[in-house]
């Protein structure tokens, strides 16, 4: 059986662009109330006293935006004294980056995945929603900042939509032959913006991968990691290409992650709302730590029943959240 040691956590469900596959503007989202957010001390405990001695050694901070959760860079400083943490990393827009990425490094933090699904400023305007144009540039800024300061390594996530992204293929690989950086193609699925998917589709790894191939040919590589990417690279390239295939492939029998929202909801799957377990409420109606233990434990032993397997989907009440929600 895969071993589940990889934790995505969700700092805040909040985010400060409006992507139109994710929570585009005029969605109307139940955002979480302040009191019902994990707190950073419970937060810290669930960390130290549950996730850790149950064996997780790999955590992801996610939102949302996990760069508008306050005091966040004295967050990541606790988790990263936590010694038995092999792998700190983080999954943000890279809207703030710029002027926190010499200070999250500091504090500990040492992989970053950003998103940047244009190089143009007015296609990415139109995917991230109000004045996109004007921070095209600071997102930009904020991928040159975290890879000067040294975090390595570095990745980019794409998704793309037809008719919208989709001729920016090549220029988008393009950007790992001359720079140390990861790009990674993800594979749009029907995962809060249903209209969108709906109308626009979505194009496999398959088929980016022969465009890219076509062009300058790929061979297999490896970066570090623990996420679903099959990674390539063009040959003679610095940076590597990743691609994320959820629609076209099933990646759930090696799925080696859990993830924990920002209200403190423990999720065994990102599709599947099946087993998760409330451990704010648990937390703070007393609970020990070793009972949460227990509790995790349980569910990490029916997980493999758990995972969503999306090939044979039908519908699921989980594709009704966004990632915003669900916590990338
Ligand atoms: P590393 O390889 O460790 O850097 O992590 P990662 O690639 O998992 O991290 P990232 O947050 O950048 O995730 C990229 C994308 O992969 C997400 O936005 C999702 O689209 C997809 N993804 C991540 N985890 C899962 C998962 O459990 N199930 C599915 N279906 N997709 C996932
Ligand atoms: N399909 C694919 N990827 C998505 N993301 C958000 N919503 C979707 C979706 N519907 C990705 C973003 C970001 C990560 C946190 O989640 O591109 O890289
Ligand atoms: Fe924000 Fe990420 Fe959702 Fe875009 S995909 S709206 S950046 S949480």
């Amino acid at each position: 059986m895969n071993q589940v040691d990889y934790l995505r956590i969700s700092l805040i469900d909040r985010c400060n662009f409006r992507c139109q596959y994710c929570m585009p503007e005029g969605a109307e989202l139940d955002y979480i109330l302040k009191q019902q957010l994990l707190t950073d001390q419970e937060l810290l405990t669930l960390i130290q006293k549950v996730f850790i001695p149950v064996g997780f050694t790999r955590f992801r901070l996610t939102g949302g935006e996990p760069l508008l959760r306050p005091r966040m860079l004295d967050l990541v400083k606790a988790i990263a004294s936590f010694p038995q943490i092999q792998d700190l990393s983080m999954t943000t827009n890279g809207f703030l980056l710029a002027p926190m990425a010499q200070s999250l490094y500091n504090a500990g933090l040492r992989r970053i995945n950003i998103s940047l699904d244009s190089l143009d400023p007015d296609i990415f305007n139109q995917i991230i929603g109000n004045n996109g144009r004007s921070r095209w540039q600071q997102v930009w800024d904020g991928i040159q900042s975290a890879y000067n300061v040294g975090f390595d390594p570095l990745k980019l996530n794409v998704v793309i939509i037809p008719g919208v992204n989709d001729h920016e293929v090549l220029d988008l690989a393009a950007l790992t032959i001359d720079r140390q950086w990861h790009v990674r193609f993800i594979e749009f699925m029907p995962i809060g913006n249903w209209q969108l998917f709906g109308d626009r589709g979505w194009v496999s790894s398959a088929e980016l991968r022969q465009q890219i191939c076509d062009r300058w040919g790929l061979s297999e590589s490896q970066v570090c990691g623990a996420g679903p990417a099959d990674v390539f690279q063009i040959p003679g390239a610095q940076g590597t290409l990743g691609f994320i295939s959820q629609m076209s492939e099933c990646f759930c029998d090696r799925c080696n992650r859990m993830r924990l929202s920002a209200d403190g909801w423990l999720r065994p799957c990102l599709l599947n709302e099946t087993g998760q377990i409330d451990l704010k409420t648990a937390l703070r109606s007393g609970i020990s730590t070793t009972q949460l233990q227990e509790q995790v434990r349980q569910l990490l032993a029916i997980k493999p029943e758990i995972n969503f397997k999306q090939r044979d989907s039908g519908t699921t009440a989980a594709y009704s959240r966004t990632m915003s929600q669900i916590g990338g």
